[in-house]
């Protein structure tokens, strides 16, 4: 553990409560009371620079819904310390490139990440231009804003910080990590409403539970996942 050096992320939102809302629970408060990951959220609307907070304006060209100014965002930004030209920027948007365990591997060795959420419908491209150096989408689909995303990505890059996961959480077998999804997981009692647990993870014998589960991997991957073998 190195509580004097912490991943930090720092997230540009006009919703700060719901990323601490939404991180403060079990492994990830427990790494952040520890000092091991530091959440600063920078609330947008602070820079909003005008008498009523107003951080949105209607799209040049016409069209439906308010654009999120680049002023505000921009200032923001700047307002973080710490940050340099080599720290990742990332802007959360459904246009993206779709997130996945190697990108959380790469975020999880950095000492300081930038994430921007969007809201309404969506930001000025020119800030985005100037400050973004990676443009991610949690899935195809469309979030109401780039919180949730944020979250997902946190948290996802977080469990593969060192020491944030117990050697008992440890992460060598789980899904993505060997090109597979998991095998499927059982505990107590052996018989539950009928279904019984796979005999051979019952018996003790190392060899044939390792060679079962392996089996058993690239048995769901094929059917869930093809894409992936
Ligand atoms: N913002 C809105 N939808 C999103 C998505 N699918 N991924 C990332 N950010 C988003």
């Amino acid at each position: 553990m190195n509580p004097a050096n912490p991943i930090k992320f720092h997230v540009l939102t006009l919703f700060p409560q719901m990323i601490f809302d939404g991180l403060n629970h079990s492994v990830i408060k427990r790494a952040i009371d520890n000092g091991i990951i530091f959440i600063n959220c920078v609330n947008i609307r602070d820079f909003a620079g005008n008498k009523h907070n107003k951080v949105d304006d209607y799209p040049y060209g016409g069209g439906t819904g308010l654009i999120m100014r680049p002023q505000p965002i921009y200032e923001a930004y700047r307002s973080i310390e710490g940050v340099d030209k080599n720290t990742i920027v990332c802007h959360l948007s459904p246009r993206g490139r779709p997130f996945t365990q190697q990108i959380a591997k790469h975020y999880a060795g950095q000492s300081n990440i930038v994430f921007i959420c969007g809201h309404y419908e969506g930001i000025d491209q020119r800030v985005i231009d100037e400050i973004a150096t990676d443009e991610i989408s949690i899935g195809d689909y469309v979030l109401t804003g780039g919180e949730l995303a944020a979250m997902v990505v946190i948290d996802a890059t977080a469990r593969l910080v060192p020491n944030v996961l117990s050697k008992k959480e440890a992460t060598e077998n789980e899904s993505f990590e060997n090109g597979l999804l998991e095998h499927s997981q059982y505990t107590r009692p052996p018989i539950f409403l009928g279904r019984e647990v796979p005999s051979v993870l019952l018996g003790g014998n190392h060899k044939e539970i390792e060679k079962y589960r392996q089996t058993q991997a690239i048995e769901i991957t094929a059917k869930r996942r093809p894409d992936l073998l």
